[in-house]
C-alpha cells in the first residue's frame, strides 16, 4: 500500500482539493471549497508526494455540524480512508458538542451507516443540459430583504447560517429573490449552475420561487428537490429535468433532522445542507 498521510486542509491545499472533486465529477468549483473551509475545517490524506486522494469537511451550524466533501479518489477506494477522516469529523464535533449531520450518496450511505449515522429525509438531484433560459419570469410580488430569509432559513434549517447565505447572494445575485413566504438562492458550480436553497411556507410561493429563479439563470442547471414535495419533482421532469441521483439526510446517533423539512423545497446542496 502506497504511504500516506493526514493533513490539516488549509487554503494552500485549495487546488488539490479542486482536482479531487473534478475528478469525481462534482460541480463545486475552487470559490465552493474556498468558502467551505472558510466557514468550517477539514482534513486530508495526502501521498508522499503531496497529492491529496481523500478529503473530509466539517461545517458548523449551530448545535449541529455538516459533514462534507467525503472523498476518496477511485483509485485508492476501499483502504479505509472516508472512515478515517470521518472518525477524526466525528471526534472533533463531538469534542465541541456539535451533532454530526449530512447528506449521502448511497455509496456514502453505507460508510455512514457504519459509523452511526441514521436516516432521515430524502431528496433527488435534477440535472438539465443545454443551455437556453427556457422559462418565463412570473411576475413578481412583493419582495423582501435577506434578514427575512435569515429568520425562515434558520426555522427551515434548524441553525443560523447567515455566513452561508450572505456568500451565496454574492455568487449568483440574478437567481436570488426573497418574498414575504421564501427565498431562493443560487450559485455558480464547475460545471453547471445550482439553483438553492429555496425555502418557502407553501407550494405556491415555492414554485414562483423556482420560476423566477429558473428565468434568470440558463442551463446547465442542478437543483437538489426533496422528496416531500413531489409535485415541484414532477414539474421539473416536465420541463427537461433529468434524475442524476437520490440523497439521505443522516443524523449521526439517530433522530429527527434538525429544523422543519416541510419549509424546505430545494436543499443548497449536499456539501451545504
Ligand atoms: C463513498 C466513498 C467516500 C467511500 O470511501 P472509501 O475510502 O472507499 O470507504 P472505506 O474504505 O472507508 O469503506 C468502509 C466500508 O464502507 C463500505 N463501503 C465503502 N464504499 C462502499 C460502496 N461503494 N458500496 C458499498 N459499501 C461501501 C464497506 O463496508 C467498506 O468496508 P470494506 O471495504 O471493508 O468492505 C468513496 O467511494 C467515494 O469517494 N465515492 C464517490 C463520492 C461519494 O459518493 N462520496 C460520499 C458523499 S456523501
Amino acid at each position: 500500500m502506497t504511504a500516506s498521510t493526514e493533513v490539516a486542509l488549509g487554503p494552500q491545499h485549495i487546488a488539490g482539493c479542486f482536482a479531487l472533486s473534478q475528478a469525481a465529477g462534482w460541480n463545486q468549483n475552487e470559490a465552493d471549497w474556498r468558502l467551505m473551509l472558510d466557514i468550517g475545517r477539514g482534513w486530508g490524506i495526502a501521498l508522499a508526494d503531496g497529492t491529496l486522494v481523500a478529503t473530509t469537511l466539517v461545517l458548523p451550524y449551530g448545535d449541529f455540524a455538516w459533514i462534507s466533501m467525503v472523498l476518496v479518489h477511485s483509485a485508492h477506494r476501499r483502504l479505509g480512508h472516508a472512515s478515517r477522516l470521518l472518525r477524526l469529523a466525528i471526534a472533533d464535533l463531538r469534542g465541541r458538542d456539535l451533532t454530526p449531520v449530512l447528506d449521502a450518496t448511497p455509496a456514502g450511505r453505507e460508510v455512514y451507516r457504519q459509523e452511526g449515522f441514521r436516516d432521515t429525509w430524502t431528496f433527488k438531484r435534477f440535472h438539465k443540459s443545454g443551455s437556453a433560459p427556457v422559462f418565463r419570469a412570473p411576475l413578481h410580488q412583493e419582495e423582501t430583504g435577506p434578514d427575512a430569509d435569515l429568520a425562515l432559513d434558520r426555522e427551515a434549517f434548524g441553525a443560523d447560517r447567515a455566513r452561508l447565505l450572505r456568500a451565496l447572494r454574492q455568487r449568483l445575485p440574478q437567481a436570488a429573490l426573497s418574498l414575504p413566504n421564501g427565498f431562493v438562492l443560487g450559485r455558480d458550480g464547475r460545471e453547471a449552475r445550482q439553483i438553492g436553497p429555496l425555502v418557502a411556507r407553501d407550494e405556491e410561493t415555492a414554485m414562483h420561487l423556482l420560476q423566477s429563479a429558473l428565468a434568470a439563470v440558463p442551463a446547465p442547471l442542478y437543483v437538489d428537490a426533496a422528496d416531500h414535495a413531489p409535485n415541484v419533482q414532477q414539474w421539473l421532469e416536465a420541463r427537461g429535468f433529468a434524475f442524476q441521483r437520490p440523497f439521505t439526510r443522516m443524523i449521526h446517533g439517530g433522530g429527527r433532522a434538525p429544523g422543519n423539512e416541510r419549509l424546505v423545497y430545494l436543499v443548497a446542496g449536499p456539501e451545504l445542507g
